[in-house]
């Protein structure tokens, strides 16, 4: 494929990100403590995330395996960080999660397995094929700020996520109201720190399949934190009224 063409498929995959976000401001996705029936078969809820997130892991080196570029040394770097992030998502968060015996719709996976595999694909093509970076772009502005936002998001991501699974007990499946870090300020700052890394990304890598990555991250976990936001309101009472949804004085 040359790579006009494969622009035109990542802008085209851009283009329905946006057109899906007012779709899933209308659609509580039905999954973690919106599950909900009538969504199609259920199975497990740990194994769903395993299930849907091995295809990100595995899709980007799959794809760039099948490349001519193999001797770009800060492609492998990028991959790193990639690599990264989702050996945690697929095969340590699953494990630590407390969810015991909750379950999560195939529909839910199905979609996912889709994202990821899209992007993944799209991602892995790109480095594998047309990626020219060379030793300069190591000092350039744009590697420099995204390679910091990467790891402040990644930082923000892990520790709010570590917040929630700590709220519980073994065995205990109830929702508490979150308190300190970035909690201070939003409902949902593991969704913002997953914006801030892929948005890092984004900017490290300066191309179109890593551009698309963020803002589908965007269009899936706006609407996400704009709904649990509304859920910790209407559950409990005493919710911190200064909270805001996602992003820290704004939403
Ligand atoms: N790149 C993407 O597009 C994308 C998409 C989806 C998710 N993610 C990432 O995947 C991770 C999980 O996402 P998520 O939407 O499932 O996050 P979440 O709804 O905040 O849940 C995270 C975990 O903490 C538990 N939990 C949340 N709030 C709690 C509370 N108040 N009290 C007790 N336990 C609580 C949840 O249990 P329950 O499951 O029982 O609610 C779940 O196990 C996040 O880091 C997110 O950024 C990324």
């Amino acid at each position: 494929m040359n790579e006009e063409l494969f622009n035109w498929i990542t802008i085209g995959w851009m283009f329905i990100a946006i057109i899906v976000i007012p779709l899933s401001l209308k659609l509580t996705a039905p999954y973690g403590r919106h599950t909900r029936k009538g969504w199609g078969t259920m199975i497990d809820n740990k194994l769903g995330w395993i299930i849907m997130e091995l295809p990100a892991l595995s899709m980007v080196w799959i794809v760039y395996s099948f490349g001519v570029i193999k001797d770009n040394q800060i492609v492998y770097c990028f991959l790193a960080f990639w690599s990264i992030h989702y050996v945690n998502r697929t095969l340590i968060y699953p494990f630590r999660i407390r969810t015991k015996g909750k379950k999560m719709p195939i529909s839910i996976i199905a979609f996912a397995i889709l994202f990821n595999l899209m992007n993944g694909g799209l991602i892995g093509y790109y480095f594998g094929n047309f990626a020219s970076y060379t030793t300069e772009w190591l000092t350039d502005w744009r590697f420099l700020l995204g390679v910091t936002l990467f790891f402040i998001g990644m930082g923000i991501n892990m520790y709010s996520d570590n917040v929630l699974i700590n709220l519980r007990k073994p065995g205990e499946t109830g929702y508490k109201i979150p308190y300190g870090g970035f909690f201070r300020y939003v409902s949902c700052p593991n969704l913002f720190g997953e914006m801030v890394e892929w948005l890092g990304f984004a900017l490290m890598t300066w191309c179109l399949p890593t551009l698309s990555f963020f803002i589908w991250t965007v269009a899936n976990l706006t609407p996400r934190a704009l709904d649990h936001h509304k859920w910790y309101k209407e559950k409990f009472e005493d919710y911190p009224k200064e909270r805001k949804a996602v992003f820290p004085f704004i939403l």
